[in-house]
């Protein structure tokens, strides 16, 4: 799609030049040229209008988190973004009177530090950050529960299938934060018996590939700290399904020795490439490591991120255009900070088969049954704590808003919930 967009920008670009040497000529020749020069001085008013209002447009359209992958040949262009034509900048924009769902009551013999279940507050970014950073390991009497942080555009198009497989299972179990940087995001048509409703944190704009993609992880990150209970922390979009039920999911990270964040040392322009020697010497080249966005970490790597403020500091000043701090700094962070404690390894499956910027986008069609076994049992396989196991990913992406009927009608049949 951004090819196509990228094509049409630069045929217009070459009539445009067309068109001005045409002009040129005839201007130099014509006896009128004070009144062609005006006229000429219109067009080009003109034509950079229209070429800002297409430019915005096009970036709207384009407005896509799927640009900047690993298999990206493109991906540098898309570094072209410039930062006067994104949408402005939109602050906090709280929910109004948060009384938010309650998952799971007090716990059983848990007391939170914060309580849970508004997810709304009026801290600042340092505050939470610093707060959550200092909440430790009282956890360990509670009930384990799991974070799931989905960081989104708006709205979730495929919370239905999730509503069904939350409540396949016990609550108290598991915990929900939203952070979206639509500020129109207001969840009044959320059934307040959703496991959704009100679990939007406060939040602040996202642009693509940019380092406040990472700014807001740190924020989902922050949020889930502030409850104790919470022992594993996903991170998810709104194209991500689960593959199998609440409990098998739920055991499979509680009871898992490792966390999941994929981590390649990749020679070339688009792994170790991005690394900026301003890093140094607090971070050499050789430590540079690179992996999908999407992880699963357990409560210690997630204190350790919120409290970062050695190497964090140095991709929020260093890892700008063209360095995507989403693909490397949590893998460069947990290579540094936590040698052997990955499983090297996502738990959510994305389809890169296909050559290109885009992976694979599954559509009503493609979704069948055998598609959703092939991706629950890898005959591959992978490891897990240290055995050998057919399930390596408990999560797929990306899949479409069209999806959600096809995914209804075989979530019993094949995944169990
Ligand atoms: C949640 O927190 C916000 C901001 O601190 C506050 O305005 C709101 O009243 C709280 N809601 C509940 C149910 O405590
Ligand atoms: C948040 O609200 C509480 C009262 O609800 C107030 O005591 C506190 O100072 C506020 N914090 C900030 C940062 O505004
Ligand atoms: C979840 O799925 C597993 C196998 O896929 C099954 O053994 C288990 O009973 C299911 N759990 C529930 C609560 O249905
Ligand atoms: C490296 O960092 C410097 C200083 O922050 C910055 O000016 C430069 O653009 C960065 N280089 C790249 C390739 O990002
Ligand atoms: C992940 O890779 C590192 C080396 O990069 C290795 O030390 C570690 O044992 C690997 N982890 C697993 C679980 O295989």
């Amino acid at each position: 799609m951004k090819m196509s967009y990228e094509a049409q920008e630069d045929s217009l670009r070459q009539e445009s030049r067309h068109l001005h040497q045409i002009f040129i000529s005839k201007i130099f020749k014509s006896q009128r040229f004070f009144q062609n020069l005006v006229l000429y001085s219109f067009l080009i008013g003109f034509g950079f209008g229209l070429g800002f209002i297409l430019n915005v447009h096009i970036r709207n359209v384009s407005f896509n988190p799927q640009l900047f992958r690993l298999s990206s040949l493109t991906s540098s262009s898309s570094s072209s973004l410039s930062p006067q034509l994104q949408p402005q900048p939109k602050k906090c924009v709280p929910l109004q009177n948060a009384v938010a769902a309650d998952d799971d009551g007090k716990g059983q013999n848990g007391h939170y530090l914060m309580k849970p279940e508004n997810v709304t507050h009026n801290m600042t970014e340092e505050e939470l950050l610093s707060r959550a950073s200092k909440i430790q390991e009282e956890t360990l009497k509670m009930t384990k529960k799991v974070a799931f942080m989905f960081l989104t555009r708006g709205k979730l198009p495929l919370a239905k299938l999730w509503e069904r497989f939350f409540q396949s299972h016990q609550k108290g179990l598991f915990s929900i934060y939203i952070h979206t940087s639509d500020p129109f995001y207001i969840d009044d048509d959320t059934s307040e018996t959703s496991p959704f409703y009100r679990r939007r944190i406060p939040s602040k704009e996202v642009k693509w590939g940019m380092v406040s993609m990472v700014e807001a992880e740190r924020r989902l990150l922050a949020n889930a700290l502030l409850d104790a209970g919470n022992h594993r922390f996903v991170l998810l979009s709104e194209s991500d399904i689960p593959l199998f039920n609440f409990s098998t999911i739920y055991s499979y990270l509680i009871n898992s020795q490792h966390s999941y964040v994929d981590l390649y040392d990749i020679p070339g322009p688009r792994g170790r490439g991005r690394y900026n020697r301003s890093m140094s010497p607090l971070l050499s080249r050789s430590n540079w490591r690179k992996g999908s966005q999407w992880f699963e970490i357990d409560r210690e790597v997630a204190l350790a991120v919120v409290s970062d403020n050695t190497y964090f500091p140095l991709f929020q000043k260093h890892c700008q255009w063209g360095c995507y701090a989403d693909e490397h700094y949590l893998p460069t962070f947990v290579h540094v900070m936590f040698p052997g404690k990955s499983a090297n390894r996502s738990l959510t499956w994305t389809d890169w088969s296909r050559r290109g910027p885009h992976p694979r986008k599954y559509t009503r069609r493609s979704v069948t049954a055998e598609l959703l076994r092939r991706l629950r049992n890898r005959e591959d396989g992978c490891v897990y704590n240290g055995k050998k196991s057919e399930k390596c990913y408990l999560f797929a992406r990306k899949f479409d808003d069209g999806s959600l009927d096809s995914l209804l009608h075989f979530a019993h049949r094949v995944m169990g919930f």
